[in-house]
C-alpha cells in the first residue's frame, strides 16, 4: 500500500505522516505545493526525510503560475464571489492539489491519496470530489475522520510518543486555523468563532488596516487580453508576476479585506477573515474593462450564470461538465475584454477612474448630450416606449376597471 500525502510540513500533516506509517502501516510519498502561501518549502524536505521518507518519494513543486494562469484567471473571467463577497481563494487551490496528489500517486504508483482538512469543512469535499472526477479509482485516506486523536492533548501527545518535533508556538492552542496561497489568505475557528465579536487586529496578515493606510492614493494601471491581465504599468508580466504585484499594492493599501459568515457545503454557517488584496484590484479592473468591451447581452448573461458558477467552485464541482460548461460561456464572452484599466487606491478601496480600449463598444457619438450629428435619432425612442409600454397601459387599465 502506497499513498500521497498533501504535506505541508506543518505540526498536524507531519502527525498524519506517522499516522499513515505507523497506524495504517503503508508507504508513504510526500507532495508540497507552493501555491504562493509565503512559506520556504525546502524546511518541508528536511522534515520529510526526518521522518523516514526517502528522497524520491519527496515531491515539492512551485505550482504558482499553473495555480494562477489555469485556475485563478479562467475563475476571475467570470468575476466569481461566493454568497456575494467570497473571491473562493482557498476554493479554487484545492483542485489543482487533488490534481497533482492523483498525478504522483500514478507516477509513483499508489493507490491512494489522503489529506489534512477535517471533517467538518469544505476542503475535504474539494479534495475528493476533484480526486474521483480525474481518477474514480483512487482512494481517499482523510485521517481526521478517521483516527482517535480527537484532542489537542491527544495529538501532542501523539507527536512526541514519534519524535515529531513541535515548535515552542505551536504547544498551545493555535488562535485560528489559516490557508493561504497567492490569491488569498483565510482565517477560522477559535477566536473568529463568535460572529458577534469584532476579529483582533492580528489576525490580519497581508493587508495593513485601512485607517493606518497611505494618506496619498496610488494609480495602477492594468491592461487585460481576452479577460487575462497581462502587464501592469505597460510592463508585460506573467500571471503569477502579475498578482503578486498586486498583492503588493492592495497590502499596502489596505485592500481586500472582509469578514464573512458564509454557508459551507456541508451545512452549517461559518464565520471567516480573508484578506484578498490582488484579487479585489482584479476584479475591480477586470469589471472596469468589461464596462466599455462587453454587449450588454452578452454581460447580463454572464453575470446571471455567475452565482451558480462561484457556487460549484465553492462546493468542489471544478472538474464537472457544468463547470466546464458554463466555463465555455463565459470564456466566449471574453473574446473582445482587451484593454487598460486604471485603479485608484486608496485606504482600504480600489476604483476604477479611467479604462480605454481599441475594441471599445462605448460612443461618445452615441452618448453626447451635445449636438451627435444624426448618430441617433430621439424620434425613434418615442415608438420604442410607446410598444414597451403598451402591456403596462393594459395591466393599468384593467386594475382601474376592477376598482370600479
Ligand atoms: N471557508 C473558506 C472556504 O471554504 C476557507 C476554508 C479554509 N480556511 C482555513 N482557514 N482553514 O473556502
Ligand atoms: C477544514 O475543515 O479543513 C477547513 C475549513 C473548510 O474546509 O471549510
Amino acid at each position: 500500500k502506497k499513498v500521497v500525502l498533501a504535506y505541508s510540513g506543518g505540526l498536524d500533516t507531519s502527525i498524519i505522516l506517522k499516522w499513515l506509517q505507523t497506524e495504517y502501516g503503508c508507504e508513504v510519498v510526500t507532495f508540497t505545493a507552493d501555491l504562493g502561501q509565503g512559506e520556504e518549502l525546502e524546511p518541508a524536505r528536511k522534515k520529510a526525510e526526518m521522518l523516514g521518507i526517502r528522497p524520491e518519494n519527496i515531491y515539492i513543486e512551485d505550482l504558482r503560475e499553473e495555480f494562477v494562469r489555469d485556475f485563478v484567471f479562467p475563475m476571475m473571467r467570470a468575476n466569481a464571489l461566493y454568497e456575494g463577497l467570497y473571491l473562493l481563494g482557498t476554493s479554487i487551490a484545492r483542485p489543482l492539489i487533488s490534481k497533482r496528489l492523483v498525478e504522483i500517486a500514478a507516477m509513483t504508483g499508489a493507490d491512494a491519496v489522503a489529506h489534512g482538512a477535517t471533517g467538518k469543512g469544505n476542503d475535504q469535499v474539494r479534495f475528493e470530489l476533484s480526486a474521483y472526477a480525474l481518477n474514480p479509482e483512487i482512494k481517499v485516506i482523510a485521517p481526521w475522520r478517521l483516527w482517535s486523536l480527537t484532542s489537542r492533548t491527544k495529538l501532542l501527545e501523539f507527536a512526541e510518543a514519534n519524535q515529531i518535533p513541535i515548535a515552542k508556538d505551536k504547544r498551545g492552542e493555535a488562535p485560528f486555523s489559516v490557508d493561504a496561497n497567492l490569491l488569498h489568505t483565510s482565517s477560522e475557528g477559535k477566536v473568529l468563532e463568535n460572529p458577534g465579536e469584532e476579529a483582533p487586529d492580528y489576525v490580519y496578515q497581508r493587508t495593513v488596516h485601512p485607517e493606518d493606510a497611505p494618506d496619498a492614493p496610488e494609480m495602477v494601471e492594468i491592461t487585460f487580453e481576452k479577460g487575462d491581465a497581462v502587464a501592469i504599468d505597460g510592463v508585460a508580466m506573467s500571471p503569477a508576476a502579475i498578482l503578486t504585484r498586486l498583492n503588493e499594492l492592495g497590502g499596502k493599501h489596505g485592500v481586500g479585506r472582509l469578514d464573512l459568515v458564509e454557508n459551507r457545503f456541508v451545512g452549517m454557517k461559518s464565520r471567516g477573515i480573508y484578506e484578498t488584496p490582488g484579487g479585489t484590484i482584479l476584479l475591480e479592473a477586470h469589471r472596469g474593462i468589461e464596462q466599455i468591451t462587453l454587449d450588454s447581452g452578452a454581460g447580463h448573461l454572464k453575470d446571471s450564470i455567475m452565482p451558480r458558477y462561484a457556487e460549484l467552485i465553492y462546493n468542489g464541482f471544478w472538474f464537472s461538465p457544468e463547470r466546464e460548461m458554463l466555463q465555455a460561456l463565459i470564456d466566449k464572452s471574453q473574446e473582445h475584454v482587451t484593454g487598460t484599466v486604471r485603479v485608484k487606491l486608496y485606504k482600504g478601496l480600489a476604483r476604477t477612474v479611467a479604462r480605454w480600449s481599441d475594441r471599445s463598444l462605448y460612443s461618445e457619438a452615441h452618448v453626447t448630450f451635445e449636438e451627435d450629428a444624426g448618430a441617433y435619432d430621439q424620434k425613434d425612442a418615442q415608438g420604442f416606449i410607446q410598444l414597451n409600454a403598451l402591456r403596462l397601459k393594459l395591466i393599468a387599465s384593467r386594475n382601474r376597471r376592477l376598482k370600479g
